[in-house]
């Protein structure tokens, strides 16, 4: 048996660094801190001091991430481009002991380098005097640093427990492609309710438009499921990222976990891509028709390719919707190529579709309903019901392939994706779906075997 207790405890022991892996981290932090401030100085930029920023500088990184956020704060007077030329710089430095390097990009550019086994991000950001005088969005990152390090000394594990528990049930990462919980949203989460267990057994009874406010100094309304004020700027929410569907699951996970406590919500096993033979199975339990749009993945970051998909998806789903196709279901994924896939009731309708007309005796309108439809070529029968004329006309598109291939260039989706598209896409059906070999894709399509 499994108590909660000993679960937890093992968890623990999996997810905290060992004082040799803490020791190792240290020495690199060190290394690159020295190595800027000294950069700047041989540059002849002045009053430089580099920081740690992020789980690393926290005690909140869970063993094996190897993930290091450093920040150039430079003085507020500074000019964007300043800024931007000599953060820059710095940068470049400090890359040339990297493994290898890139450039990145959020409000402006900054360097993204494997440096000794580590996933560093040197960013340079403003000095400002409070998070609510921001100039660029990651110059709050040093407030919350603050924030969170005088609140969360001796409470460390806790954060490492309940990071664990959102990786595992798929809720951690506040990028676009996951909208879940940041790290920052689950340190202020066991800061306020105490302990990894408080926070699940509270989440078990949160409901949309739950408000947590530690500094009580909220200042503005919100409208997304989770508000977390942020307790360094009471304008902002810190779950602002935080889709519905990543919050109710996160409350169901909560629920289940506290009934039955296991360690596969921490460590789930891998899934398995569905075979051929799973797939061909799924389709003809279903009976219900599965297409999926296949096109070239324009090569841009996870931030920008994720919302044109979801875009590109939903749009989808809308033409279908008009075209009085029935969707029960729809997903997307990004690997070497990109897929919008959709669970239609049926991908074909009858070629007759009942048309409504006026009332008889609205003469006007039923004049030129009638001239319309009446003996029309493309009218299989015109009658009464109800007191309205009725033609049964041809549908335009009876097959959701058809409509594809003629409409979709009309969905919106994003700049690139548009681009993407318009080079060429393929439309596969249910068991040419088979033919899309790919091992994430084909765990992707779990999603409709998972019980
Ligand atoms: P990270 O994404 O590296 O998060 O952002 P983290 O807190 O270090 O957590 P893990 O352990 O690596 O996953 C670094 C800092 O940038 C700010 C936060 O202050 C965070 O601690 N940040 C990042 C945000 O405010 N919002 C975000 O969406 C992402
Ligand atoms: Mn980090």
């Amino acid at each position: 048996m499994d108590t909660i207790m000993n679960v937890e405890i093992e968890v623990l022991s999996r997810v905290k660094p060992s004082p040799g892996e803490r020791k190792r981290l240290l020495l690199v932090v060190e290394e690159l801190l020295h190595k800027v401030d000294s950069t700047a100085i041989t540059l002849g930029i002045q009053g430089i001091r580099a920081k740690l920023v992020g789980s690393a500088a926290r005690g909140t990184w869970t063993s094996g991430t190897h993930d290091l956020d450093i920040f150039i704060p430079f003085p507020v007077h500074t000019t964007r481009d300043e800024l931007e030329k000599h953060g820059l710089m710095i940068a470049r430095e400090i890359a040339k002991d990297a493994d290898r390097f890139e450039e990145r990009y959020a409000e402006h550019p900054y360097l993204n380098m494997k440096y000794k086994g580590f996933d560093v991000d040197v960013v340079p950001c403003f000095a400002v005097d409070c998070a609510s005088n921001i100039k660029s969005a990651v110059d709050r990152t040093p407030f919350h640093n603050k924030f969170v390090k005088k609140h969360i000394r001796g409470i460390e594990d806790e954060v490492l427990k309940l990071k664990q528990f959102m990786k595992g049930t798929g809720v951690y990462g506040s990028e676009l492609r996951t909208q879940g919980f940041s790290g920052y949203l689950t340190e202020l989460l066991v800061i306020h309710y105490g302990s990894f267990r408080e926070v699940l057994s509270n989440a078990c009874n949160w409901k949309p438009g739950i408000v947590i406010d530690l500094q009580e100094h909220g200042s503005v309304e919100h409208n997304e499921p989770l508000v977390v004020v942020d307790p360094t700027d009471p304008k902002r929410n810190v779950a602002a990222a935080l889709s519905v569907e990543k919050f109710a699951t996160f409350i169901d996970m909560c629920c289940s976990y506290l009934e039955e406590p296991t360690p596969e919500f921490f460590f789930p096993v891998p899934e398995k891509p569905l075979t051929d033979q799973e797939m061909l199975e799924m389709i003809s339990e279903r009976k219900s028709s599965f297409i999926a749009i296949i096109f070239r993945k324009p090569d841009i970051v996870d931030d920008v390719i994720y919302p044109q998909l979801d875009k590109m998806e939903s749009s989808v789903r809308a033409l279908f919707e008009q075209h009085a196709f029935i969707v029960l279901n729809s997903g997307r994924w990004a690997g070497k190529e990109a897929i919008v896939m959709v669970e239609l009731s049926s991908a074909r309708l009858p070629n007759v579709k009942k048309h409504r007309g006026p009332p008889v005796w609205e003469r006007k309108h039923a004049q030129s309903f009638i001239s319309k439809y009446k003996g029309s070529e493309d009218a299989f029968a015109f009658y009464i019901e109800d007191g309205n004329y009725v033609a049964d006309i041809r549908r335009k598109y009876p097959a959701a392939k058809h409509l594809l291939d003629e409409r979709l260039a009309t969905c919106s989706m994003g700049k690139q994706l548009t681009q993407a598209v318009k080079e060429g896409y393929m439309v596969l059906e249910n068991e040419d779906i088979c033919n899309i070999k790919d091992e994430d894709f084909r765990r992707f399509l779990r999603k409709w075997k998972r019980v």
